[in-house]
C-alpha cells in the first residue's frame, strides 16, 4: 500500500511566511501573529537577586504577579478544569515548576544496563542569577534545512562547534558544559525546590516545548558569539519532508567536529528514518508512514493545546504526567533511531543523559521546536481549534541557563512562546503532510469489527503490554460526536525504550503499514533515569477523523488494538476508555 501520491498532494506549499523582519531597526519587528500570549508579560527591567536558594526566596519576584493569575484561574477560569479537579488539594495549592537550586544538583543515574553508572553533570554554580530579558531584535536567524546548507555555512558551524568543544572545562559554555545541561534536567540530578526528592524533570509534560526552546536559543547564541557572527542560526533536521529523511550528510563526515561516533550505524545515509519504528525495511513504506504519523500528530490526533504540547506538570506535582503526541512521536522516534545499539544504554541520542553530546541533537531538536511554531502559526485553526496554553502555572514556569556571556540567567515560559519576538525564525519548506490524510476504510472496517470476538475493555486492564492486544471499547456516546480515546494509568518504567501504536477497527495484518484511517496515534518514550522507576502517564488520542474516515459514527463500540514496538514488558496499561471531548472555544 506504499505510494507517495494518493491519498493527497505530496507537496503542498506551507502558508505563506510572514511578514518579514525588517533588519535596520533596533525596534522590535513587526508582524501579524497573534498577540494573546503576552497578557502576562510585563517588560521587567533585569533584575538582581541573590542565589540563596535553600530559604526558597530566589524567585520572589513573580509571586505577586502569579498569585493574582492563579486566583482568576481558580475562581474566573475554573470551568475549564471543572468543580471535581478544584476540590484537588494539588490544583488549589498549585505552583509553577520553579527553576532547580544548582548548589543541591545531585549525580545523575542511568539504569539502562542493570548496572549503576553514576554522572556528573551538574553546572558550576554561582551566586548571581538576573532575571532574563529578551533583548531588541535587530537580526534575524533563520534557521536553515540541514539539507539544503551551503558549504560556507557548513564550515562556520563547523568551526563554532569546534570552538565550543575547545573552551576550558569549567567554562559553562563549553561543549561538554551544554550537554550536561540535558543531563541535569532530565536524569534526576535536580529535585523541585523545597517538595523533597520531587524529581524535577523537563519531559514529558507541557514543559517539553518550552524548556527546549530556550536550550537552543541559548545554545545558538553561545555558537554565534565564539565566530562572531549574530545572525548565526542553528539548522533543522527536516525529518518531516521525504527530502530530508536521512541523517543530514554534514553531520556524518568523521573529519567534522559534527560526527559523533556513537550511532546507529545501519542508520547512515541512505537510511531513510523510521518515524513509525515499526521496522518496515521497504524506504517508499516509511516515507509513507512518516508522512502519515506527522499528519496524525500535527493535526488529526489532537483536540487541546495539551494534547500536543503535554499534560500539566505543577510544583509538587509527580513528574512525566504525559507527553504530548509530538514529543512521543517524532521526537521520541528520531532519538531512538540514531542512538547507538553498541552502547549500553544506546548513547548519545538514544537517552536523555548523553544525548546532548552528540550535535545532531540540535538539528533534531530545531526541528522539533519548528514543528511547535507550524502548530502555532500555520496550522488551520478549524483543525487545531485551542492553541494555546493560557494557565499560570505554565507561563510562569522557569528555568535556568547560561547565557553567551557566562551570566546566569532565569528564564519563563511566558517569555517564549513567539520565536519571532526571540529573534529566531525558519527557512520555509514545504509541508508534504499538511493534507496527508490517509484514505477512507469504511466497508472492509466493518467486517473487521463485527467478526471480532475480542473481550471488552474493562475485563482486561490493566494489562502489562509485551504483545499485541485487541479489545472493544465502548463508545461515548452513539452518533456524530467528538470522541477521545484515553489510555490512563501508563505505568512505565522510564529508563526503557516503549513504543505502542493504536489502532482503531484495524485489520488483523499488515501492522506496519501506518498510512490507513485506522492509525490513531503512539505512546513512546525515550529511555530516562527518575528517582521512581515507574512513572504514571496518560494520553489522548482524537477519534473524529478516523470515525469519519471508518464509518463507524453509528456503532455502539470499537475495535482497539494496541501493538507494542519495544521487546518485553515495561509498560503497564491501567485502564483505556472513549469520552466525550470537552468544548474547546477557538480564540
Ligand atoms: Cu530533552 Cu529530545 O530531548
Amino acid at each position: 500500500m506504499a505510494s507517495l501520491s494518493p491519498p493527497c498532494t505530496l507537496f503542498t506549499t506551507a502558508a505563506a511566511a510572514p511578514t518579514a523582519v525588517s533588519s535596520n531597526s533596533s525596534s522590535q519587528p513587526r508582524f501579524a501573529k497573534p498577540s494573546y500570549f503576552f497578557t502576562h508579560a510585563k517588560t521587567s527591567p533585569s533584575f538582581r537577586v541573590s542565589c540563596n536558594a535553600r530559604n526558597g526566596e530566589q524567585n520572589m519576584k513573580d509571586d505577586s504577579e502569579g498569585k493574582v493569575d492563579r486566583r482568576n484561574m481558580l475562581f474566573g477560569l475554573g470551568g475549564l478544569y471543572g468543580a471535581a479537579n478544584l476540590a484537588s488539594n494539588q490544583l488549589a495549592m498549585a505552583e509553577p515548576i520553579k527553576p532547580p537550586e544548582l548548589d543541591r544538583c545531585g549525580t545523575a543515574t542511568n539504569l539502562n544496563t542493570g548496572e549503576k553508572l553514576d554522572i556528573n553533570c551538574c553546572p558550576p554554580t554561582t551566586q548571581r542569577i538576573i532575571d532574563y530579558r529578551l533583548p531588541p531584535v535587530r537580526y534575524m536567524r533563520t534557521r536553515p534545512s540541514a539539507h539544503r546548507v551551503t558549504p560556507e555555512y557548513i564550515f562556520k558551524y563547523n568551526m563554532a562547534i569546534d570552538r565550543m568543544k575547545r573552551l576550558p572545562a569549567e567554562d559553562p559554555r563549553n561543549f561538554m558544559q551544554q550537554a550536561n545541561i540535558h543531563c541535569a534536567y532530565c536524569n534526576g540530578a535536580y529535585d523541585q525546590p523545597g517538595q523533597g526528592t520531587l524529581d524535577l524533570q523537563v519531559h514529558n509534560s507541557w514543559l517539553f516545548f518550552p524548556f527546549h526552546r530556550w536550550y537552543l536559543y541559548f545554545y545558538e547564541r553561545i555558537l554565534g558569539k565564539l565566530i562572531g557572527d549574530p545572525t548565526f542560526a542553528l539548522p533543522f533536521w527536516n525529518w518531516d519532508n521525504p527530502k530530508g529523511m536521512t541523517m543530514p550528510p554534514m553531520f556524518v563526515d568523521p573529519k567534522s567536529a559534527l560526527y559523533d561516533e556513537k550511532r546507529n550505524q545501519s542508520n547512515l545515509p541512505p537510511a531513510v528514518i523510521d518515524l513509525g519504528m515499526t521496522g518496515n525495511t521497504d524506504p517508499l513504506q516509511v516515507v509513507t508512514n512518516n508522512l502519515t504519523i506527522m499528519y496524525t500528530e500535527m493535526i488529526r490526533g489532537n483536540q487541546t493545546a495539551e494534547d500536543f504540547m503535554g499534560n500539566p506538570y505543577r510544583e509538587g506535582t509527580e513528574p512525566n504526567p504525559g507527553p504530548g503526541a509530538s514529543e512521543r512521536g517524532s521526537h521520541t522516534a528520531a532519538h531512538v533511531w540514531v542512538g547507538d545499539p553498541r552502547q549500553p544504554s544506546s548513547e548519545n541520542l538514544g537517552n536523555f543523559y548523553s544525548a546532548g553530546r552528540d550535535p545532531l541533537f540540535y538539528c533534531h531538536h530545531a526541528n522539533v521546536d519548528r514543528m511547535w511554531t507550524l502548530w502555532q502559526y500555520f496550522l488551520p485553526s478549524n483543525k487545531v481549534p485551542d492553541k494555546k496554553i493560557t494557565d499560570p502555572d505554565f507561563l510562569n514556569a522557569a528555568f535556568l541557563f547560561y547565557d553567551e556571556n557566562k551570566q546566569l540567567v532565569r528564564v519563563t515560559v511566558k517569555d517564549c512562546l513567539d520565536n519571532l519576538r526571540m529573534g529566531f525564525d525558519y527557512e520555509r519548506i514545504d509541508l508534504p503532510w499538511l493534507d496527508y490524510r490517509p484514505p477512507p476504510q469504511t466497508a472492509r472496517a466493518r467486517v473487521i469489527k463485527t467478526t471480532s470476538d475480542a473481550p471488552l475493555a474493562s475485563t482486561v486492564f490493566p494489562v502489562t503490554l509485551d504483545k499485541i492486544i485487541r479489545v472493544q471499547v465502548p463508545k461515548a456516546k452513539k452518533g456524530k460526536a467528538d470522541e477521545l480515546l484515553v489510555l490512563e494509568n501508563i505505568e512505565v518504567d522510564t529508563t526503557k525504550f516503549l513504543k505502542v501504536d493504536v489502532f482503531v477497527n484495524d485489520e488483523d495484518d499488515n501492522i506496519n503499514e501506518l498510512d490507513k484511517a485506522s492509525y490513531a496515534g503512539t505512546y513512546a518514550q525515550v529511555p530516562h533515569k527518575t528517582n521512581k522507576k515507574a512513572n504514571k502517564t496518560s494520553i489522548r488520542l482524537k477519534l473524529t477523523d478516523l470515525y469519519d474516515d471508518m464509518d463507524i459514527e453509528d456503532d455502539d463500540t470499537v475495535l482497539v488494538t494496541l501493538v507494542p514496538r519495544h521487546q518485553g514488558g515495561g509498560i503497564t496499561i491501567g485502564g483505556i476508555k472513549i469520552i466525550e471531548a470537552p468544548d474547546t472555544k477557538s480564540s
